[in-house]
């Protein structure tokens, strides 16, 4: 096992933060986690497990042991009446593996296209967009326990998805919880990719795709084709623009709650959930607050879109953690005063 010092972490991270791993090891396969978990003197180390880095905010050097996941493989493993299963190894980047299987004829992910990170981090938060969220094509997935020193697999029920969350998000606290945070290690992911396949083309963006272009029947390769021109033309691309996605999550409230916001802005975005909640954009309230386009330091508020916060300073005078924590935080405080609501930040801070 090569445990590597002082490893730069800027290229490894979407906001491109500057900040180094103390300690970095390479895992290539499953066997790179038998090994870690053999060697005395790192296994019971602190560990943080890093995928694309397309959803962090690093605020200084990372101590724990960063495991720098990069198994690969990309396979159709099953192919039944109902449904294609498809394999991807954890390091695989996301867009490359939703491209492969819509070229491969393995359809049903084009709606996630262009979602940067690794195949990896999809199911810890649950990726989404465009109508699909990645547990509506989940089939299993193997992880090692690195506790344990074994490997696992897990259904959908099992890694308790919810909105950009999952077992993976949480950290065990008690004998009763079954929290996978900093314990475990997704190796591959298996999709179920229904047939016959159907077009999910519901999401407004998507509609107007149609009518624009005339093809109300598009197939898998139009639609990964709008959905990369939708996102290129809302949303900054990491290797220009420094950013993480979506800042925070869309929040929910009660309708209590909503009508009385209504009451005050009536413009204000909202859906209703299928559990009677009402899930309110985020974008919208930032936006609202009059937040687009402004900066702290070198963390900006994107100006096509204001729930993404992005990196000023580029790759020669780049934002720090702190000034995207500080940016986030006066966010959370204006929204809080005007409307009452708390935004959650999406990406990990670590
Ligand atoms: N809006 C504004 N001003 C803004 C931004 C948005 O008024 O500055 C309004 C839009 O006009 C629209 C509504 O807010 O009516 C929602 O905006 P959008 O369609 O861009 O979607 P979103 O809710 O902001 C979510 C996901 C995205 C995903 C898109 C498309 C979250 C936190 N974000 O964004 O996911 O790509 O829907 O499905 O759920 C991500 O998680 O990193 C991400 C980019």
């Amino acid at each position: 096992m090569i445990v590597e010092s002082n490893v730069p972490l800027q290229p490894y991270n979407s906001f491109g933060i500057v900040a180094r791993a103390l300690h970095l090891v390479r895992i290539a396969s499953e066997a790179d986690l038998v090994a870690l978990h053999a060697d005395a003197a790192w296994r019971d180390a602190p560990r943080f497990v890093l995928g694309g880095g397309s959803n962090i905010v690093l605020t200084g050097d990372v101590k724990p042991l960063v495991l720098k996941i990069e198994i690969k493989g990309l396979r159709l493993v099953e192919e039944t009446p109902r449904a294609w299963i498809v394999e991807a190894g954890a390091g695989e980047n996301w867009h490359d593996a939703v491209e492969w299987m819509v070229r491969s004829g393995y359809p049903g992910l084009e709606n996630l296209a262009l979602i940067p990170g690794t195949v990896g981090g999809s199911p810890v938060q649950n990726i989404g967009a465009y109508g699909v969220e990645l547990q509506d094509r989940f089939e299993s997935l193997d992880a090692y326990d690195l506790e344990t020193g074994r490997s696992f697999t897990l259904d959908a029920a099992q890694c308790a998805f919810g909105y950009r969350d999952s077992v993976f998000k949480h950290v065990r606290s008690g004998p009763n919880d079954f929290g996978l945070a900093g314990r475990a290690v997704i190796t591959r992911v298996r999709f179920r990719l229904p047939k016959p396949w159907k077009a999910v083309v519901g999401y407004l963006d998507l509609e107007r795709k149609m009518e624009e272009t005339g093809n109300f029947t598009p197939d898998a390769q139009d639609i990964f084709d709008w959905i990369c021109a939708i996102r290129r033309a809302k949303l900054p691309d990491w290797r220009v623009l420094g950013n993480a996605g979506s800042f925070f999550k869309n929040p929910t409230v009660t309708p209590e709650q909503c009508a009385d916001i209504i009451a005050r802005d009536p413009k204000i975005v909202h859906y209703p959930m299928a559990d009677g909640s009402i899930k309110l954009a985020a974008g919208w309230l930032i936006d609202a607050c009059g937040w687009k386009g402004k900066s702290v330091g070198n963390a900006g508020v994107y100006e096509r879109q204001a729930l993404v916060l992005v990196n000023r300073g580029g790759r020669e005078n780049p934002v720090t953690g702190g000034e995207v924590m500080t940016l986030a935080k006066a966010i959370q405080t204006s929204v809080y005063e005007r409307f009452g609501i708390r935004l959650e930040p999406e990406p990990v801070v670590v």
